[in-house]
């Protein structure tokens, strides 16, 4: 089998933090393809294909009025499923049908934007957001952190489920105490679902894009660590990280010290992780080596495959998607 590098699965994808939309349009970037959101005049988050369809300007340098996305360049404005409503050069014609703008699905949950990177004729038929419960739960004070890494989603998954490398990539910060073996370490993984038990903490994966990790920190308190990882491009990717503890909760301080001790040890992976080559996982098993303690990130590869070949699970192209700007 040729692995394609380009080819990933559609689900709802964190693209920004819900504070980083104000009352202007940013433009977020997802599978290859740029977006812009912003907020109708309920607040709710909206997004449509980045760049107008008059002339390709980019909407997010663009202003809301009373709901509606003006172009910076004429002026047209847009409603939120995309209508083009105003044509200012022609105020007294139809708008053509052509001018209207793309629109997708996007939610907001956990103080993140979610976007789901295809049109659907109707929302009722979308998959749910599937946020692990946590992040709703009022006992945890959350606090985020958000990298940039320069490497296919596949690598960067396969990291944070791989337990072997605490000892030596996170040495001076969590992996300090953990022997290169893992003590209690099971597994089990049913369809998209993982479930692993390690050194007293509990991770839940759920194929292709979340996962959650829960481990008690003495006595009732306990901590969290959830993670979207977010295909920007075939050689891109983010993790939205959500960190959230049930003690110290208003210590001062405490938010950052947790945001900068989570970026220590992102950082401590980045570099291991942009170094791998090839850049995705290798089209075949037996590229590279598998040892027990690799179980779940083997278990990950399998799903991977069978996803590349399992044409009825929805995919995006990301070369496909640069080819049709604003068709797509
Ligand atoms: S390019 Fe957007 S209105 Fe002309
Ligand atoms: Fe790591």
């Amino acid at each position: 089998m040729n692995i394609d590098l380009n080819i990933f699965p559609v689900a709802w994808y964190a693209v920004t933090w819900s504070k980083e939309l104000g009352n202007k349009p940013i433009k977020v970037r997802l599978l290859g393809k740029d977006y812009v959101l912003f907020r109708d005049e309920k607040g709710i988050v909206r997004c449509l294909n980045a760049y107008c369809p008059h002339r390709g300007a980019d909407l997010s340098l663009g202003f809301c009025h009373g709901g509606q996305l003006q172009c910076a360049y004429h002026g047209w404005r847009f409603e939120g499923d995309g209508t083009c409503v105003s044509i200012p050069a022609h105020p007294n014609k139809p708008v053509p049908s052509m001018a209207h703008a793309r629109s997708y699905p996007v939610r907001e949950a956990a103080s993140l934007i979610w976007l789901y990177p295809q049109q659907v004729e109707n929302e009722e038929t979308l998959p749910p957001l599937g946020l692990f419960k946590d992040l709703y739960d009022d006992q945890y004070t959350f606090t985020p952190t958000m990298v940039t890494w320069q490497a296919h989603v596949t690598r960067v998954v396969e990291s944070i489920l791989d337990m072997t490398h605490l000892h030596f990539v996170h040495r001076k910060t969590i992996g300090r105490y953990m022997k290169p073996t893992l003590d209690q370490f099971s597994f089990t993984v049913e369809g998209n679902n993982w479930d692993i038990h390690v050194d007293g903490a509990h991770i839940e994966f759920i194929f292709p894009q979340h996962m959650i990790l829960r481990r008690p920190w003495g006595g009732k308190r306990s901590f969290i660590n959830y993670y979207c990882f977010t295909p920007i491009d075939e050689n891109q990717s983010k993790v939205f990280c959500v960190t959230g503890r049930n003690f110290a909760r208003h210590i001062p301080g405490m938010n950052k010290f947790f945001m900068s001790y989570n970026l220590k040890i992102f950082n401590e992976d980045k570099p291991i992780v942009e170094s791998q080559n090839p850049i995705s996982i290798p089209e075949m098993m037996q590229l590279e080596v598998h040892v027990d303690s690799d179980g779940p990130q083997v278990r990950y590869r399998q799903r991977w495959y069978q996803f590349l070949q399992n044409k009825l699970e929805p995919r995006i192209d990301v070369h496909e998607q640069r080819l049709n700007i604003l068709r797509s």
